[in-house]
């Protein structure tokens, strides 16, 4: 039960579109937001975590017509394979939604009209390409046509893949239309815009208060500083998504109703548990509220949600927390070497916690990329959890249980070594707050080697060889038992999996709240195996089946 000093927290990731599978650039955001979440928690606070699929615009609308179903068909099949995946890879989301919902179109709704009634939507038209066959619209994206400069056909909207030229859809030598083929043609229509500069001292105010990472508050800097632009937030129909209030034909852009998302999902969550909707979201909340996000959508996160909910006279984040992409083996993830790896496929071939650590054991609060370095990946899993954290437990158990009833010492032998475990917790709790999981990490794997070396000082296995000195294995073996609740402890929000199998042997509860005196004359249950080592063939299968599946 959360006490009078726990904080209340609302966390979101962002929220993954509703035409695609997740892959391992979604769950390494997911996983670093569900460590941040699950460490909270084990804290005492009250932390909750939501998130949605993103299931507006062209490119769903157009991937359900190619399906032959209706988009609300692809959303609901989406949504049902992301929940499967996020939920084998152990991400304990408080609530997952859509933003295709009642509750999304209600905020949608009344946030355009707080906007529009505080003077900050324009409307003007417009021109853009158009293609006449399937009477619709074009996104840059959705154009093609020969490079200006080098003349390599086949380019997508606006830079070559060729020769790396930028320029504008117009520049494009014979453009079509990458839907029908047909020759895009000019044509204007009215839209509407968010008037981002009436709102630049606020957003000023935010980059400068000193919650962002300082990074990204420099480049936002850079964006503030080259002039705000107005924020084109309509599109015409057709369109999936919801239809602008009065303005019948014009929808909402799918990047003013997404992170909204985030708003909905809680919503919802409320209207299930009935929590209290406004001490999060109204200008006076008094709970904290973060986003997770990837670097290449800090523009939305950093300038235009924030400045939306304020004009709304909603609160705005406490903090935007962006980490960098993923690579793996050291490159951006690519289909033909089958380093584009699916959620679904790594959990056919793999253990999601062999990840969680990996990532744990390489995310910072800093902004970098994240490789994915397969060998290290092995090689790192079974040194540190299987062959240094396991075996502290499963070196101890047997003795316990052969020898002594499978029950804890009546004393603690070294009270002074379990001391200096459980003063390290702060050390690490403070790692964890700040996104440092790399650090946190590293303390814990250090601890592990000193229970380690205490057992390979003690020699238990010698020790239960020589009569009369039954009394010293139980005291050593109980020690270590004891040291290795503490770890798992600080381990469970990167394990949660392995977690829950410790404490089914332990017999106890592993909360960060929970960690008081040592486990004296405490019965455990039989030892099961927590983690088995990951098998490098496994690894060359899920690369296999990856290339199969691209
Ligand atoms: O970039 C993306 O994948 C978007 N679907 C993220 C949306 S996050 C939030 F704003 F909804
Ligand atoms: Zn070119």
């Amino acid at each position: 039960m959360p006490d009078s000093s726990a904080r209340k927290i609302l966390v979101t990731s962002a929220l993954p579109y509703a035409n695609g599978s997740l892959h391992l650039g979604h769950l390494l955001e997911m996983v670093q937001t569900d460590i941040w979440v699950r460490f909270q928690k084990s804290r005492g606070h009250d932390c909750l975590y939501v998130c949605a699929d993103d299931a507006h615009g062209t490119a769903i609308m157009l991937t359900a017509e190619k399906q032959g179903i209706t988009p609300e068909e692809q959303i609901a099949r989406i949504k049902a394979e992301h929940e499967r995946d996020a939920a084998g890879f152990y991400i304990g989301f408080d609530n997952y939604y859509s933003t295709h919902t009642d509750e999304n179109r209600y905020w949608s709704e009344e946030i355009y009209r707080r906007l529009k009634a505080n003077g900050h939507i324009a409307s003007r038209a417009i021109v853009q390409a158009f293609d006449p066959e399937k009477q619709l619209f074009l996104a840059d994206r959705f154009i093609k046509g020969t490079c200006p400069s080098c003349k390599t056909p086949d380019q997508y909207g606006d830079n070559c893949e060729a020769c790396g030229a930028t320029y504008t859809p117009a520049d494009l030598i014979d453009p079509v239309s990458a839907i029908s083929g047909a020759r895009p043609v000019p044509r204007e229509s009215i839209h509407f815009f968010f008037t981002l500069p009436a709102l630049a001292d606020m957003l000023q105010d935010w980059i400068d208060s000193g919650t962002l990472q300082p990074q990204i508050a420099n480049k936002l800097r850079e964006w503030t500083d080259a002039g705000l632009q107005e924020w084109d937030i309509s599109r015409d129909a057709p369109y999936f998504g919801f239809e602008i209030p009065d303005e019948p034909g014009k929808y909402f852009y799918v990047w003013l109703d997404a992170p909204i998302g985030y708003i909905a999902s809680f919503q919802n969550l409320c209207e299930r548990s009935g929590r209290d909707f406004d001490s999060y979201w109204q200008a006076d909340a008094d709970a904290e509220l973060y986003h997770f996000i990837g670097k290449d959508i800090i523009n939305f996160h950093g300038l235009f949600w924030p400045a939306m909910l304020h004009s709304a006279g909603l609160r705005t984040p406490t903090a935007i927390y962006v980490h960098g992409f993923l690579t793996v083996n050291g490159t951006k993830m690519s289909k033909s070497r089958g380093t584009f790896i699916n959620a679904g496929t790594y959990l056919e071939h793999l253990d999601a916690e062999y990840l969680r650590y990996y990532f744990a054991a390489k995310l910072s609060g800093a902004v970098d990329d994240i490789d994915l370095n397969l060998e290290d990946f092995v090689q790192r899993v079974n040194a540190d959890v299987v062959g240094k954290i396991v075996n502290i437990a499963s070196r101890c158990a047997g003795f316990l249980r052969k020898g002594f009833a499978n029950t804890t010492a009546e004393s603690c032998a070294e009270p002074a070594l379990l001391q200096a475990f459980l003063d390290e917790g702060e050390a690490i709790a403070t790692a964890y707050e700040q996104r440092e999981f790399s650090k946190a990490v590293r303390a814990i794997v250090a601890l592990a080697d000193r229970a380690n070396q205490y057992i390979d000082e003690k020699k238990p296995w010698v020790l239960a060889r020589e009569t009369g000195r039954e009394q010293e294995v139980h005291a050593v073996c109980s020690m270590g038992v004891n040291l290795f609740r503490v770890l798992m402890t600080y381990l469970k929000p990167v394990l949660p999996g392995m977690a829950e199998r410790s404490e089914a042997f332990l017999q106890c509860s592993l909360d960060w709240t929970a960690l008081d005196g040592p486990l004296l004359g405490h019965e455990l249950a039989p030892f099961q195996p927590l983690l088995t080592r990951v098998d490098p063939a496994a690894v060359e299968a899920l690369l296999s089946a990856s290339a199969e599946t691209a």
